[in-house]
């Protein structure tokens, strides 16, 4: 029941598992995009279908992410953080979002602006999203390059922004996403030296420590 809960220490096993694949499979999907637009080889059709089923798996991801990020809020980030640094924060990640929904419907757009009919696995044809028309075509082949850039740019200085918290500022906010791997806190409960338990330790009263944990 508990399975991916947040807590106020960390984000839930679900929120991580969504974020490491999606970051992965993003960022495979930039550089695949910009092999393929250079390439007359003969793997670039295949990797042409691939890139449109797995942006729009992308699209499947990120509903799911939002659903599951709107009913389960980011654990705080540390108070000493300057209110400059928090908003930038909270503006990238609502960027990322937005750009993680503008990236697979733009795509998507564009192929019935083109007239090219998208075929999924299976041969289910989804609707075009616009009628066929050259002009738009354009502008959203376009737009579908320079979003994929700024995407990638948001995502490098988001990662650095991770880096910076993990190993200059130490405070906690990169365990936050990388869960049991890291423990928040510095001194962590292993590396003290253990206590024996006294014999009456079944009528000692529960640790105030309890529902620090994931439970998953
Ligand atoms: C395509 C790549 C990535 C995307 C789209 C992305 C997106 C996001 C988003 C939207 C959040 C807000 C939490 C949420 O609602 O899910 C987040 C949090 C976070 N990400 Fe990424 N991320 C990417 C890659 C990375 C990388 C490479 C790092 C490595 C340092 C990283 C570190 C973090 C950390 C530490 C947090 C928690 C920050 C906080 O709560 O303020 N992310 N990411
Ligand atoms: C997160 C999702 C996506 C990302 C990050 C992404 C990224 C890219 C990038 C970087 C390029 C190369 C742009 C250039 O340099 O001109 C590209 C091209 C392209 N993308 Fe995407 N894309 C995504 C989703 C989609 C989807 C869902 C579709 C279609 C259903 C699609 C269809 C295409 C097509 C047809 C091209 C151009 C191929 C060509 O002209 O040879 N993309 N994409």
């Amino acid at each position: 029941m508990n399975e991916g809960m947040q807590t106020s220490t960390r984000y839930g096993a679900l929120s991580r598992w969504l974020h490491w694949s999606m970051a992965a499979l993003i960022i495979g999907m930039v550089f695949v995009g910009a092999a393929m637009v250079d390439s007359v080889a003969a793997w670039q059709p295949t990797a042409v279908q691939l890139h449109k089923w797995l942006g729009l798996s992308l699209l499947v991801l990120v509903v799911l992410r939002l659903v599951y990020r709107l009913r389960h809020p980011a654990p705080p980030l540390p108070a000493d953080l300057p209110r400059l640094q928090a908003l930038g924060a909270r503006g990238a990640h609502v960027a990322l979002y937005a750009l993680m929904f503008a990236m697979p419907l733009v795509g998507w757009a564009m192929q019935g602006a083109a007239g090219t009919p998208v075929v999924m696995p299976g041969g289910w044809v989804l609707p075009a999203l616009v009628a066929p028309d050259l002009a738009t075509y354009g502008l959203l082949r376009d737009a579908h390059a320079v979003l994929a850039y700024a995407l990638f740019a948001l995502v490098l200085l988001h990662a650095g922004a991770g880096l910076y918290h993990g190993f200059v500022r130490r405070d906690g906010v990169l365990a936050t996403m990388l869960g049991g791997a890291v423990s928040a806190e510095p001194d962590a409960p292993e590396s003290l030296p253990a206590i024996e338990e006294p014999s009456t330790a079944a009528a000692a009263p529960p640790s105030g420590e309890a529902g620090r944990g994931e439970g998953s």
